[in-house]
Order: C-alpha cells, then structure tokens, then sequence
C-alpha cells in the first residue's frame, strides 16, 4: 500500500466566558456561508504552535503566546472536493488569554465575527467544527470526520395541483414563506441540483454546500461541486452531512425519487401552465399537514412525506 501525505491544519478556540468565537465564510468557494473557527493550514517547516499563533493573528487579529495555548482535539478528516482526494489532520487549540481586540482582518473572506455558546451554534456552522466542539465539550480528544456512510435523502419541491414545477427554466410563483421554508430546512446541510436550476438561482446558495451536476466539461461556476453523475453528487454532498437534500429541477427529482427517504412538498392549491413537473409520488404516505395559509392570493401548505413500508 502507498504511503499516503496527508495536509495539516490548526483550529485556535477563543474562549470568553462559556463562549468561543467564530466568523462566517465568504467569498473562498468552499463552504461559503457557514460560521467557523479561525484556522488554516501549516506552512512549510513551521509547527503547530507556530501555525496557531500566525493564524489568529492573520484571521482575527489578536496576539497569543505559546503558554496560553491548549491542546484539546484532533481531528482526521477525509475531502474529496474539486481539487482531489485529500486527507486531513487538524490539531484544535483552545486559548483564553490573548492581547489585542479580536476582528476580521481579511474582510474579503470573513463577516460576522461572534461569540457563541456551544449549546446555541448555529445551524450554518461548519459541519466538522460542530462535530470537533461537541466532541470537544464531552471530553473527547479526537472526531473523524467524512467516513460515515449514513445519510437522509430528501427532496424538497413546491409544486402546482398538477405537480406543475416550473417554467421556461424559472418558478410559477413568488411566495416568500416557501423560500423562508425552503432555506430554514436546508441551511447547514448539503443540496442537489441540477445545471438549470443552478443557472436559475444565479449563485451557490450561502450556508449550504452546493453540488450542480452537469455533464458540461466547461461548467466551472465559483462555490459549488460539480457532478457528472447522481452517484457522485451523493458521496460528495453526504461527506459531513446527515440529510442530504435534493432541490430540482425535473430532471433531478425524477433520477432521485426512487432513492428519497422523504419529501418536503410545498402543495400550491391552483393549476399552473408549466413545462416541467415533479414526478409521481404515490409510494409515499403524509406524515405532516400544515395549516392552509395565503400569500399573493395563492393558497398552499407545507407537507412532509415518507416512503411507505
Ligand atoms: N418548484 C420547485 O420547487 C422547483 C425547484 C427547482 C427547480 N424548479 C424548476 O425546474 C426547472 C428546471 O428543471 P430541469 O429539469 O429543466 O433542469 P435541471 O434538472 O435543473 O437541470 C438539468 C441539467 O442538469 C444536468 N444533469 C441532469 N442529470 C444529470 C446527470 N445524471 N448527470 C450529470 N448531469 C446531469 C444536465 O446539465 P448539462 O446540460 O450541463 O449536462 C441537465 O441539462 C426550472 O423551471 C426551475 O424553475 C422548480
């Protein structure tokens, strides 16, 4: 067997009070959108040490010494991402005394600096630093992360009497509360799409990770996977996370219904002159009906479904 390189990185815990500190990820292309630790990766011939005390400074701006620093978790993870397969060990360090005031200094790639409690993070954290600081927070030293192989598979849809979804390549509707819905369901976790509903949404959606199929060579968009086949966009969208949701359009829904644990349907109670539909869906039983409500004088509903035993 080859040896294999893994890549190294740190993760520094700012601790204040029963709280630590996080920012959000912007503009990198890779989990853009969710909350995380300052980290990154060692540089050349520098150690852990050295590589924690560089980053906070580089990332939140704040001087740390080597006493202060703590050891308390490691990390091996697994990321098979656009750029190849790679392995990962991050060592964790949590420090509580540091000089100088804490802020984003590389504003191009971060917003929304916070304290946090571990028992309120926010869903949009990043899947493997939940996982290291709830691990972190009952005594364990180490997580792996990324070779688990259980996963939900869910489709989420709003769709016509007719299970009418769309048309020339944009929705029927505009209702608010699904977007609310939809995002409320699906942030934190991984979604699925197809080319042209990401052609149509115009950006990878923040605080989701994005996984687009095309069979397109020349498809390349910022922030997302991209996927020649469905059995690649399920390996790669269930990496971290536990349900995997798949959001359009026609095409996809109907590669993957036989496959979903479950829906969520928005029902829109009116017919609609569409030129794609979501398919049949007889093999599933309503586990949840939500209450009739009206918005742009169109009634609909939100439902949840599960495949029949
Ligand atoms: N009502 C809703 O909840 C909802 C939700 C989502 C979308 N929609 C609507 O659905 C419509 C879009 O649906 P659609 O069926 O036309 O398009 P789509 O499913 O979004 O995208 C189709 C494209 O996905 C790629 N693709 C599909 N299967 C693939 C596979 N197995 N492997 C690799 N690539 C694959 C191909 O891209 P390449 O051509 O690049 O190879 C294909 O042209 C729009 O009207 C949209 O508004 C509605």
């Amino acid at each position: 067997m080859d040896r294999f390189a893994t890549r190294t990185a740190v993760y520094i815990i700012l601790k204040k009070d029963d709280k630590f500190l996080m920012f959000r990820r912007k503009n990198t292309g890779w989990y853009d959108g969710f909350y995380n630790l300052p980290c990154g990766h060692i540089d050349g011939r520098e150690t852990l040490i050295e590589a924690a005390i560089r980053e906070t400074k580089e990332e939140v701006g704040v001087d740390i010494k080597e006493k202060n620093l703590q050891f308390v978790h490691l990390v091996h993870r697994r990321s098979d991402g656009n750029d190849g397969y790679f392995e990962y060990t991050e060592a964790y360090f949590a420090v509580d005394k540091w000089s100088g005031k804490p802020q984003i200094t590389e504003v191009e790639h971060g917003e929304a600096l916070e304290w946090f409690d571990i028992n309120e993070l926010p869903k949009n954290t990043l899947p493997y630093t939940r996982e290291a600081l709830i691990n972190i927070k009952n005594k364990s030293l180490y997580s792996q992360a990324g070779w688990k192989k259980n996963f939900k598979i869910s489709l989420i849809a709003a769709i016509g009497k007719n299970r009418e979804l769309g048309k020339n390549n944009q929705l029927l509707w505009n209702l608010p509360e699904d977007l609310k819905h939809f995002k409320e369901k699906t942030l934190g976790q991984s979604c699925i799409m197809g080319q042209r509903t990401f052609d149509s949404i115009g950006k990878p959606l923040p605080g989701r990770l994005n996984v687009v199929l095309s069979q397109d060579p020349k498809f390349k968009p910022k922030g997302v996977v991209v996927c020649n086949s469905i059995e690649q966009a399920l390996a790669r969208a269930s990496n971290y996370c536990d349900e995997v949701f798949i959001i359009g359009g026609a095409s996809i829904y109907a590669q993957f219904i036989d496959r979903a644990d479950k829906l969520y349907l928005t029902l829109v109670d009116s017919d609609f002159d569409a030129d794609v539909y979501f398919p049949e869906y007889n093999k599933f039983k309503m586990i949840k009906d939500g209450k009739q409500q009206i918005s742009n004088e169109l009634k609909f509903k939100f439902t949840e479904w599960e495949r029949k035993k």
